[in-house]
C-alpha cells in the first residue's frame, strides 16, 4: 500500500518514518520536496504516486509567531490543508490529518469530547480548526481528524528537550502550573496512526489522542527532572518554581485545560492508551540511546 507523509521533517513526520511498517510504501516528503501549499507541485507529486493515504503530519505549528503571522499559519493549516483534501478528493485517496487541542477554549474541566464545541482562543488554533472545517466539507468519508496535545520526541524543538537544556544551564526554572493538558509522545501517535491506516474497519472522522494522564506543565517538568537524573541525561538537580501563566505571558493565549478524552480511539484500537510518564521514560531511554 502507497502511503504519502507531509511534512516528513516535524516530529511526528519523523516517528512516522522511524516505526512504518512493512506492508507500507512510505513515500515521505520534507516541506522543500512537497509544500502543501503549492497545489500544483502538490498535485503533480501525489498524482503520480497514487498513494491510498496521505498523512498530513505538516503543520504551521509555531503558536505565539501566529499571533502576527496569521497570513502564514492559515496558508498552511488552512490553505494547504483544503488543497490535500482536494487532490485526495480528486485521486481517491484517504486524509489522516492532525489537529490540536488549541481548538477547544479550555473552559471545561472535565476532558474534552469529540462532540463539544471548538473555541479557539487564538490564531494556531483557529487555522487548525479552519482546516479541520474543510476536510470535512470535502472528505466528509474519506478522512480522519486525529486531534493531539502537548506533543514532544526526539527530534526537533519541544518542552523535553528545552528543559533538559535549560535544567542544565540554569541553576533554577520557573515553570507555569496552572495549564492542565496531557503529554503525547510523537512515536505513540505514530503507532497508532498506523494502526489506522492498517486496520481494516471503517475510519473514524474524528479522534482525540493523547497518552494516558493529566497534569500540568509544571508537573511534567518536575518528571523530566526526576527521570533524567535517573538515567544520568542530565547532573545538576536544580530547584523548580511552580508559577502563574500571568507570571510568563505568551503572544498566544492557551486553553486552562486541555485534556482531551479518548473514548473512541481507545475503543477502535482495543486498548488505553498509555500514561504519559511511562512514554516520557520510553522517549527518554531512546534519546540517552542514540547521545
Ligand atoms: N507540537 C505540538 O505540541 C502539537 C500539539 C497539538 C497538535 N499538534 C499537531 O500535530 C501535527 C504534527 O506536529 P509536530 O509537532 O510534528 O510539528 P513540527 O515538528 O513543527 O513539524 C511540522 C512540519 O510541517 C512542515 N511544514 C510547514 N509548512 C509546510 C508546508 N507549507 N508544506 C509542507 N510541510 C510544511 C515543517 O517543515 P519546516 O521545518 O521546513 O518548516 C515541519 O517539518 C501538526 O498538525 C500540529 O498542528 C502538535
Amino acid at each position: 500500500m502507497n502511503v504519502i507523509i507531509t511534512g516528513a521533517n516535524g516530529q511526528l513526520g519523523r516517528e512516522l518514518q522511524q516505526i512504518k511498517s512493512e506492508k507500507l510504501t512510505i513515500h515521505a516528503f520534507s516541506s522543500s520536496q512537497l509544500n502543501i501549499t503549492d497545489l500544483e507541485q502538490a498535485e503533480a507529486i501525489i498524482s503520480n504516486i497514487k498513494p491510498e493515504f496521505i498523512i498530513n503530519a505538516a503543520a504551521y505549528t509555531a503558536v505565539d509567531n501566529a499571533e502576527s503571522n496569521s497570513q502564514d499559519a492559515f496558508a498552511v493549516n488552512t490553505k494547504g490543508v483544503e488543497n490535500l483534501a482536494n487532490i485526495c478528493k480528486k485521486t481517491n485517496a484517504k486524509l489522516i490529518h492532525i489537529s490540536t487541542d488549541f481548538v477547544f477554549d479550555g473552559s471545561k474541566s472535565t476532558p474534552y469530547k469529540i462532540t463539544d464545541e471548538p473555541m479557539p482562543l487564538g490564531v494556531y488554533g483557529a487555522s487548525k480548526l479552519q482546516g479541520e472545517n474543510i476536510i470535512r466539507e470535502i472528505l466528509p468519508k474519506s478522512s480522519c481528524i486525529i486531534r493531539t496535545a502537548w506533543v514532544y520526541s526526539m527530534y526537533g524543538n519541544n518542552f523535553v528537550k528545552t528543559m533538559l537544556r535549560l535544567m542544565q544551564e540554569k541553576d533554577v526554572l520557573s515553570v507555569v502550573c496552572d495549564q492542565v493538558g496531557t503529554p503525547t509522545w510523537a512515536s505513540g501517535l505514530a503507532n497508532t496512526i498506523w494502526k489506522l491506516v492498517l486496520t481494516k474497519a471503517e475510519l473514524p472522522t474524528l479522534l482525540h489522542w493523547t497518552d494516558n494522564g493529566v497534569t500540568t506543565w509544571y508537573d511534567f517538568a518536575v518528571s523530566i527532572q526526576e527521570l533524567a537524573l535517573e538515567k544520568g541525561l542530565i547532573t545538576k538537580d536544580i530547584p523548580i518554581k511552580a508559577i502563574p501563566s500571568s507570571d510568563y505571558p505568551t503572544p498566544a493565549k492557551r486553553p486552562n485545560f486541555s485534556v482531551l478524552d479518548k473514548t473512541e480511539v481507545e475503543q477502535v484500537l482495543g486498548k488505553k492508551t498509555i500514561h504519559w510518564r511511562k512514554q516520557l521514560s520510553a522517549m527518554l531511554d531512546q534519546l540517552k540511546d542514540r547521545s
